[in-house]
């Protein structure tokens, strides 16, 4: 038998159960008890709304009313009538009411306001409050329109693997996979640790992109995208870094950086529209709460074509802004957090598409412009959040991605199946990743990505 049948607190939003009695479950936010009857709030998850519930004394569970507490479970009964309240179209007269689980004043969610901070070192309990029922419910829809968006256009949905033996960034920032003893560690004879003997034979480690796997699937089956964890060891403990983060990487054959920023604009776009249309209410309580800007920047956004500039303009405005930056913009070094939020924040104030950055400072796949200094990369930079989008034309050309990597140390036995992408039908192509909590950071409002994921891993913090 299935369990008891219920209707959500979203479902009641329209009207449809006015006059009908109904069963209704979830935790408790707050009891009110007077003598004659009590006020019990109650929230499922389903929705911003909570549902106010009056329950008589004369009704034959009142007993089990007057016990509650905040945070216990409870199934009520009765019938939705209109609600005089104001901000509630709806609230219910309980006929019976039973508990489910117990709570009692240990409970940490009481009602009294809480922080951000507090509700961290709770994360299992904190989706049980509006902000992070809010949050999450936007988090939902934003990975739902991504594989709305992506299918859409013809993309197919591949799963890259999360342990590897490659470093597709380049930096060195990895999590080992090991089976090894520590304690006995197996050595060879140059006196370093022997990773033949180890689980896989040879060093592997967690993912840091799927991007390399995804071109394989573009080169035979057009255009394709990823969606998984990836892992990162750097140690930046900032409202920005995880060291597990999930990130979106389409991947574009016969196609090149134009296409891919085209595609990445209408994907950022796709994503706010989704969570304007889906979550009205979750968005209207994060402005309320956390940005007071928040829908007016979407829809500023939704509707505005990104700016598109190179690195060496950006650089040259940095220098004319008679700014004064804690680091001086300087062409060949990487764009600081402070650089990319001035350009993005104070001269444009709009997201910003800086591409043809120095190689230098860019990963070893990307395609080297004729210039020979520059590649064929784009970060896509928006407001409160900086970078959220990476990505780049790959270089196609086996000669000169085979020059690219002698220059950067990285051993072509190491990745020859990548290498033979570039020998056997090799085509332009581009792609992008977009990190995920950065899009649910832009689109909540939210100020720090310990906040837009259930349960963040940074440095020094493994918790739940
Ligand atoms: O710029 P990144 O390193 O690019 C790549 O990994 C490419 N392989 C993507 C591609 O072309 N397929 O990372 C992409 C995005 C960044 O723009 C940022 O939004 C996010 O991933 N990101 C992080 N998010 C949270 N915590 C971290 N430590 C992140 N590092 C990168
Ligand atoms: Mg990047």
């Amino acid at each position: 038998m299935a369990y008891e049948k219920r209707v959500l607190i979203s479902q009641i939003d329209n009207g449809n159960f006015l006059d009908k009695t109904i069963t209704i479950g979830g935790w408790i936010r707050s009891v009110r008890n007077s003598k004659k009857f009590s006020f019990i709030v109650i929230n499922d998850g389903s929705s911003q709304e909570s549902l106010q519930i009056v329950a008589d004394a004369t009704i034959e569970s009142y007993d089990v009313v007057k016990s509650l507490l905040t945070g216990a479970s409870v199934l009520i009964t009765g019938k939705i009538v209109s609600s005089g309240g104001h901000g509630q179209k709806f609230e219910m007269h309980a006929s019976q009411v039973k508990l489910i689980g117990e709570a009692n004043e240990e409970y940490p969610l009481q009602k009294k306001k809480t922080s951000l901070e507090f509700l961290r070192e709770n994360a299992h309990l904190r989706p049980r409050t509006n902000t992070f029922g809010a949050v999450f419910r936007v988090r939902s829809t934003l990975a739902f329109a991504t594989h709305e968006f992506f299918q859409n256009r013809g993309l197919y949905y591949i799963n890259t693997p999360i342990i590897t033996a490659s470093d597709c960034e380049g930096a060195g920032e990895l999590f080992k996979v090991t089976t090894l003893d520590f304690e006995k560690l197996p050595k060879n004879d140059k006196n370093k640790v022997n990773f033949e003997q180890d689980y896989f034979g040879k060093e592997a480690n967690l993912t840091v992109s799927g991007q390399l796997e995804a071109e394989c699937f573009a080169l035979s089956m057009g255009g394709v995208y990823t969606f998984g964890p990836t892992f990162r060891a750097e140690n930046s403990n900032t409202q920005r870094h995880l060291s597990e983060f999930w990130m979106i990487e389409p991947e574009l054959a016969f196609a090149d950086l134009e296409d891919v920023a085209d595609l990445a604009s209408d994907y950022l776009k796709y994503l706010i529209e989704s969570a304007m249309e889906k979550c009205p209410q979750e968005l209207e309580f994060l402005q309320n709460t956390y940005k007071n800007d928040l829908i007016e920047t979407l829809n500023h956004v939704k509707s505005s074509d990104f700016i598109k500039v190179s690195y060496t303009e950006a650089i040259d405005i940095l220098e004319k802004s008679g700014k004064k930056f804690e680091f001086s913009p300087k062409w060949g070094v990487d764009l600081q957090t402070e650089h990319e939020r001035y350009l993005t924040e104070e001269h444009y104030k709009l997201p910003v598409i800086v591409t043809d950055y120095p190689k230098d400072i860019k990963a070893f796949y990307m395609k080297l412009n004729d210039d020979g200094k520059t590649v064929r990369a784009m970060d896509i930079l928006v407001p409160g959040v900086g970078e959220i989008i990476g990505g780049s034309q790959r270089e196609c050309n086996l000669g000169k991605l085979k020059n690219r990597m002698e220059e950067m140390n990285i051993n072509p036995q190491d990745i020859w199946w990548y290498l033979d992408l570039r020998r056997f039908g090799s085509v332009p192509h581009a792609g992008f990743g977009l990190g995920f909590e950065r899009a649910v950071m832009y689109i909540t409002g939210m100020s720090n990505i310990r906040d837009v994921i259930p349960f963040y891993r940074t440095p020094k913090n493994v918790d739940f």
